[in-house]
């Protein structure tokens, strides 16, 4: 078998043994990122299954990442939703990591949600503020479209000129405003990572024009693209870098911090949920 064979009948068999057990076709995908376990808390779980149980999907290794997958309503809309996502940083493929995206996509999603943990690099911007996204820069010098293109799901040139569902951004601005939660917006830097940013890559990154800068999101989203879907990104600054007046960053106030914006973009994710046709 040809390595486009074999990909799509591995995508195949795990999108045929979610579907005899989920109850109802998903219309929205979810990943929640580190720290934002909240995200599925609101929801009417029908069916919560670890990962190593699906086939073919790869394992979540790392600290604040759950890794189940869980199906049933939010707001009176079926959702499926990934707790804990994979990375790059781990020794994934960038194929690996959007593989359950694919997934989600053959079983029938339209939207797809994502959430993670960033630093801020707009000095204007706190930790525990949150960010949707509505732009990015792809800057882990990798792709998850590279080699043979996956034709049954899109092109092999996917137009990336309004990645960001435009009617979603609104939307989430609206809610934001109706529920009295901030919500900043920006460009989202995806690097490789897992090394931190230094001060004149922090500057770097600014100066190219991002406002946030995270270890994953890019990959899943350019597969989110060619699949078709409409995309929201909604990411929680953890920490602010002020190349200036440099500070560590653990990764224990990364979670915390992460934790505590949860509930709020739980909040905001159910109300824009609540309004989709
Ligand atoms: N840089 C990269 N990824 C991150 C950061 C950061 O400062 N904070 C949370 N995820």
């Amino acid at each position: 078998m040809n390595t486009t064979n074999s990909t799509n009948s591995k995508i195949t068999e795990a999108a045929d043994f979610l579907r005899e057990r989920i109850k109802k076709e998903p219309l929205i995908g979810m990943i929640t990122g580190t720290g934002l376990g909240s995200l599925t808390e609101k929801m009417d779980v029908d069916l919560r299954l670890p990962y190593k149980e699906i086939p073919n999907f790869p394992i979540s290794t790392i600290e604040g990442h759950k890794g189940t997958l869980v199906s049933g309503t939010l707001a009176n809309k079926s959702v499926i939703a990934m707790e804990g996502r994979f990375h790059i940083y781990e020794g994934y493929s960038p194929k690996d990591i959007t593989f359950p995206i694919r997934v989600m996509s053959k079983i029938g999603i339209n939207y797809l949600f994502i959430s993670s943990a960033t630093g801020g690099l707009n000095q204007q911007f706190e930790p525990d503020d949150l960010m949707i996204v509505t732009d990015h820069i792809n800057l882990t010098g990798n792709n998850p479209l590279l080699g043979p293109n996956l034709d049954q799901f899109g092109p092999r040139f996917p137009d990336m000129s309004e990645v960001y569902d435009q009617d979603l951004v609104t939307l989430a601005r609206e809610k934001a405003l109706e529920t009295g939660i901030s919500l900043r917006q920006g460009v989202y830097a995806g690097l490789l990572g897992p090394s931190l940013e230094t001060p004149a890559e922090t500057r770097f990154l600014r100066m190219i024009g991002a406002d946030a800068v995270g270890m994953s999101t890019v990959s899943e989203v350019i597969v989110g693209v060619h699949c078709g879907l409409k995309i929201m990104v909604i990411v929680a600054i953890t920490n602010v870098h002020r190349p200036e007046a440099t500070e560590k960053i653990s990764i224990e106030e990364v979670i915390a911090s992460a934790e505590k914006a949860g509930p709020k973009l739980a909040l905001l994710w159910e109300k824009i949920i609540s309004t989709l046709p």
